[in-house]
């Protein structure tokens, strides 16, 4: 099997029905499928269950199924593993990877909170498990303003990887938060510009941001939150007009669940294209989903020591996050 590629590179049977030999495969080998809400529609249509990150760890944490397979990126897959270390975690391709996590590099990282002492240190989960392994406690984007929020103000706080998502934590909690310079390739991309054009095109659309946008298009907001706080405003919302800024993948769920609404993809400030995709996210496809299940490769691995240390701060994050009331 050649999995030199970060993917089972193997042909395929010609002719054969690759939704229904997926399906048979996930029963043979006992598998659940988990796909990010950024996932390609055919993966997501597929999957057993569809979430944002928070959902998808704490839906990993939970499964008695032997087998998952996460489609989604490279980190998806690692905190999944890390929570259930004696499962098989397999994510399609490996290298589907993510701009953010690669802004943080694990050594520099650690350099940074040795210099900082006395500190907590909270990681997004868009990092590697080394860089969790040296933090306190694990947040997403659906929960790190309340766990933020339940640490005492006083308390100094070392905030990673994305530079976005901590100013938009400064901005409505009055910390100061000491913040890491990353951020995400595609989050970064929407422009304040266009979005103002969306806007005086479609004046009656309420503008749903993800928090790893920058500040200009986030103040332009009607709503800042997670993949999965963006659905529920669309869903709850009266407006039939959305203009949405972040990955376009969501738009799937979003039109599926409210079939009667308009939904728009912000677009990125290249230009080339009207809405926004990560590359990452949509590396994962049918076929490679079909050969790692056929193959069940390729698997995702972690160091143990560092899993040991990394498993801590994302079991917090669950515990805190349940203690919260954010998941049941
Ligand atoms: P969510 O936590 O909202 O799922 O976002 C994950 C992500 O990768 C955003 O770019
Ligand atoms: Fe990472 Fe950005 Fe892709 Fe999310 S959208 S997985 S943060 S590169």
């Amino acid at each position: 099997m050649n999995v030199e590629k970060g993917y089972v590179d193997e042909p395929i049977e010609e002719g054969i029905d690759l939704r229904k030999e997926i399906l048979r495969l996930k029963k043979e080998r006992n598998a659940v499928i988990m796909a990010h809400y950024y996932q390609r529609e055919e993966i997501q249509q597929l999957a057993d269950h569809i979430g944002d990150s928070l959902a998808l760890a704490q839906l990993a944490a939970k499964t008695d199924a032997p087998v998952i397979v996460l489609c989604g990126v490279h980190f998806m897959g690692e905190t999944a593993k890390i929570l259930c270390p004696d499962k098989t975690v397999i994510v399609p391709d490996l290298s589907a990877g993510c701009s953010l996590a690669d802004s943080c590099p694990a050594d520099e990282f650690e350099q940074f909170v040795k210099a900082h002492p006395g500190y907590t240190v909270i990681s997004y989960v868009n990092t590697s498990a080394a860089v969790k392994a040296v933090t306190d406690v694990v947040v997403t984007s659906s929960n790190a303003k309340e766990i933020v929020g339940s640490l005492p103000q006083d308390q100094k706080i070392i905030f990673g990887p994305d530079r976005n998502l901590g100013n938009y934590i400064n901005s409505i909690t009055g910390r100061e938060m000491l913040l890491w310079d990353g951020a995400c390739h595609v989050h970064e991309k929407f422009s304040a510009a266009k979005l103002a054009d969306l806007k005086r095109e479609h004046p009656g659309a309420k503008v749903l941001v993800h928090p790893e946008c920058p500040k200009p298009v986030r103040i332009m907001a009607d709503k800042v939150g997670s993949t999965q706080a963006l659905l529920n405003f669309a869903v709850d919302d009266e407006s039939q007009e959305f203009i949405v800024c972040t990955e376009s993948g969501i738009l799937f769920e979003m039109q599926r669940r409210c079939p009667e609404k308009t939904f728009i993809p912000a677009p990125p400030d290249d230009g080339k294209c009207a809405c926004n995709e990560c590359e990452y996210m949509k590396l994962i496809t049918l076929e490679k989903l079909y050969n790692s299940l056929k193959f069940m490769a390729p698997e995702i691995t972690v160091d143990a020591d560092i899993a040991q240390r990394a498993v801590q701060p994302i079991q917090r994050m669950l515990d805190i996050s349940r203690d919260l009331g954010i998941i049941k």
